[in-house]
Order: C-alpha cells, then sequence, then structure tokens
C-alpha cells in the first residue's frame, strides 16, 4: 500500500512566481474566499481543477456532485463577480486577480455564466434559507460567474503559523519520509476535544499515522479564531500524542458549512494532501440544525470507494461516560443519556467566555487554559 493517488491521477502544480503579467491589464478584485481558493487550486489542493469552474462543470457539480467528465467533486469552486465588473472582461483574455490590490493570480477567461443561486443553494446547501452561514456568503456574492484555468503567481502571505502552511506536494514528502503508508486525515474548525481526540486516536490504532489538518480560512464569526485554535492543538499534541505518528498543518480553505457536500470535498482534498483514509464523525461540517447526524456519513453511499480514492472512517457522536468511565459513543456505550458528559460548542463557547471551565472530561486542562487566554477571560 502507498498514500494515495492525487483526485484524478495527478496533483496540479498552477504556481509560476516568474509569470511576466506587464501585458495583463484587466483585474478582478478577490474576495477573502476567492484569494483561498486561487491558492488551494494553485497549489494542487483542489486536483483535479485547475481553474475556477465553467458553465458545464458548475451545473454538473451542482446537480450530480460531479464534473462534467464524470470525476467525484462536491461544492462549486467559483470566482464570482458584479455584472458590471464582468461586462467589460472578453473571453479569451487573461486578468489579474488581486487582493488588497495585489496580484496572486492569472486568470485565463473562458467563461462568464449567470448561476441559478437558489438551485445553488439548495442542491449543495440543502436549504435556500439566508441563516445558514454558507448560504448567506453564496448569495452575498458576485451573480456572474468567471471560469477558466489559472496560474498562481504570487503565494498568499502567511501572518502566524508560517511553518505549519505546507502544500499537498510538501506533505505527501513528509509522510513518507516519516516511512507511513496509511495516514488519516482529520478536518476541524475547532479546538480538540476529548470527543475529537477519542476519533482521532481510534482511527490511529489502525492506521501509520494521523495528519491534523484544521481549517484556518474564513470562518463564521463566534468560531473560535485560528491562531487561539492553532496554539490549543500545539499544546495537545506535546502533553498526550505520539509525536512521531501525528502531523500537524493547516488547511487555508474557507468554511462553507455544506455539511455533507462538504464531508466529501473535505476527503478528496485530504486525498490529495495524501491521506488515505479520512474521518466523519457527527454532523461533519454542520452547522445549527440543517442536517442530520449521520447525513455527512451517508453521502458516501453516493460513491464507490473506488472513485473516491480515500476510505472514510465513520465514527458515532463521542463523548465521556461516567458510568463506563471512560470516552465511549453511542455505538459502544449501553449506559443513559444522563451519564454522558456532552457540551454543544455554542455551550463551551459560552462558558470560556464567561470564565467557567470546561470538565476535564471534556477538555483537556492545558487546551482549556490557552483557549481561555485566548478568548481574553479571565478565570
Ligand atoms: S467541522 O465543521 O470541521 O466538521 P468539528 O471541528 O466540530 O467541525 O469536527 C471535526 C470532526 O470531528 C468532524 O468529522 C466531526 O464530525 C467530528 N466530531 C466532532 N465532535 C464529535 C463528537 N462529539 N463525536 C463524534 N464526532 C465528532
Amino acid at each position: 500500500m502507498s498514500l494515495s493517488q492525487p483526485h484524478g491521477g495527478k496533483l496540479q502544480q498552477l504556481v509560476n512566481v516568474n509569470y511576466n503579467y506587464s501585458a495583463v491589464f484587466q483585474t478582478v478584485e478577490l474576495d477573502k474566499m476567492g484569494l483561498s481558493d486561487l491558492e488551494l487550486i494553485g497549489n494542487g489542493a483542489y486536483s483535479p481543477l485547475t481553474g475556477f469552474l465553467g458553465k458545464e462543470d458548475y451545473e454538473s457539480v451542482v446537480q450530480n456532485m460531479r464534473l462534467a467528465d464524470g470525476t467525484v467533486w462536491s461544492i462549486p469552486i467559483t470566482l464570482p463577480v458584479s455584472p458590471d465588473i464582468a461586462e467589460v472582461l472578453k473571453i479569451g483574455e487573461k486578468i489579474k486577480l488581486t487582493y488588497d490590490g495585489i496580484v496572486y493570480g492569472i486568470l485565463e477567461l473562458t467563461e462568464k455564466f449567470s448561476p441559478d443561486k437558489t438551485v445553488e443553494a439548495e442542491k449543495v446547501y440543502g436549504t435556500t434559507d439566508l441563516e445558514h452561514p454558507g448560504v448567506n456568503k453564496l448569495f452575498s456574492r458576485g451573480i456572474t460567474y468567471l471560469g477558466g484555468p489559472i496560474t498562481l503567481v504570487k503565494i498568499p502571505p502567511k501572518d502566524k503559523f508560517q511553518s505549519y502552511y505546507l502544500t499537498p506536494a510538501e506533505t505527501r514528502e513528509e509522510f513518507q519520509k516519516r516511512g507511513w503508508k496509511t495516514v488519516v486525515g482529520f478536518q476541524t474548525r475547532n479546538p480538540v476535544h476529548r470527543a475529537h481526540e477519542y476519533i482521532q486516536k481510534s482511527a490511529l490504532e489502525i492506521v501509520d499515522g494521523l495528519f491534523l489538518n484544521p481549517l484556518v480560512g474564513e470562518t463564521k464569526s463566534d468560531d473560535i479564531p485560528a491562531d487561539v485554535r492553532m496554539e490549543s492543538y500545539e499544546v495537545l499534541l506535546e502533553n498526550y500524542y505520539p509525536l512521531d505518528r501525528v502531523f500537524l498543518a493547516v488547511f487555508p480553505a474557507a468554511m462553507r458549512y455544506a455539511g455533507p457536500r462538504e464531508a466529501i470535498f473535505h476527503a478528496l482534498v485530504r486525498k490529495n494532501y495524501g491521506c488515505t483514509h479520512f474521518i466523519v464523525g457527527r454532523d461533519h461540517a454542520g452547522v445549527g440544525n440543517y442536517y442530520g447526524t449521520y447525513d455527512a456519513q451517508l453521502i458516501f453511499r453516493h460513491f464507490t470507494e473506488l472513485e473516491l480514492g480515500i476510505t472514510p472512517l465513520f465514527f458515532e457522536h463521542s463523548f465521556f461516560c461516567s458510568k463506563c468511565g471512560n470516552m465511549t459513543s453511542t455505538k459502544t456505550c449501553p449506559h443513559d443519556k444522563e451519564d454522558h458528559i456532552i457540551l454543544s460548542g455554542t455551550k463551551v463557547r459560552e462558558m470560556l467566555r464567561s470564565g467557567q471551565v470546561p470538565p476535564p472530561e471534556f477538555s483537556r486542562y492545558e487546551v482549556v487554559q490557552v483557549l481561555i487566554k485566548g478568548m481574553k477571560v479571565t478565570v
């Protein structure tokens, strides 16, 4: 067995920092999500994509969770702009993609089209409710989509945690250096609490290495900021993890909160980073009550393992049970709810903000201390 092949067979490498764009005159300013998508297309994390989706691929992804050629792909990666910006751009021309006025990419414009965002919301997010943060974001972006291949001409600078930003080619190399043949990827947008630790370590029992890959791109405002989380991961690993079997690197994508569809997307991207397995627990990438607890696991039934090329590892709702005296799950614990120590993310954030310390059965002491300090709350 060896590390996963990139999705679609080839790891895209679309970076050219020597690109001469002195004769490129048109400019499109990206939002944060656009910039992170550009970087992740460019460094191959979104392989087989080579650019922002054109109409045929877009419609196929929205309707069938596949690119037009049949390759599985569940989240449309688009470049939305306003119609007045789109109007002046000509098909076939090159366009500078900027953020804060700095050029990061070049788009070869092959298509401009108007999406049906209501259909996109229904299909991708399962709702058109603007209270859903992903749907809200979708409708807040431009109503014309630009499609075409890109070149990443400048790597977006990282103000913090520089050493944790690795490209898929670099993580693959790292896994190989460590001699890992099987690697399980773990997505998170939260601090790692005991339930996360339990499912990670349960998975690690059957593979060579754990790739802890927290998402650090744009998240909704009440999620815990990435820099605080990063510090909490560091203390957790130092104190409780076998360092030769865990590798921490960040995933600079924006969170879409698309639940099941995003679980497939998260798995495919981690395959590009070299993972052979991927953890999908309870309500993966969910928000509020938009998705059923295990919808993000059930969606994997639509695809064969061969076409996904990464093995999902499913975990049921996990928690500490005081009768069992250890971490357990709805699958393995016979006791009543009253014996289970379960706190929602919202509840934990409230506790931390008001200086209450969540119990050690819920979260490691060292992690809590970092979170309290990071959220500027005194105990
Ligand atoms: S996510 O939006 O990035 O998926 P989160 O950071 O909460 O959110 O979850 C990371 C992973 O851990 C997901 O696969 C999620 O399903 C899983 N998970 C989180 N909490 C639990 C839990 N208590 N029991 C089982 N799985 C969980």
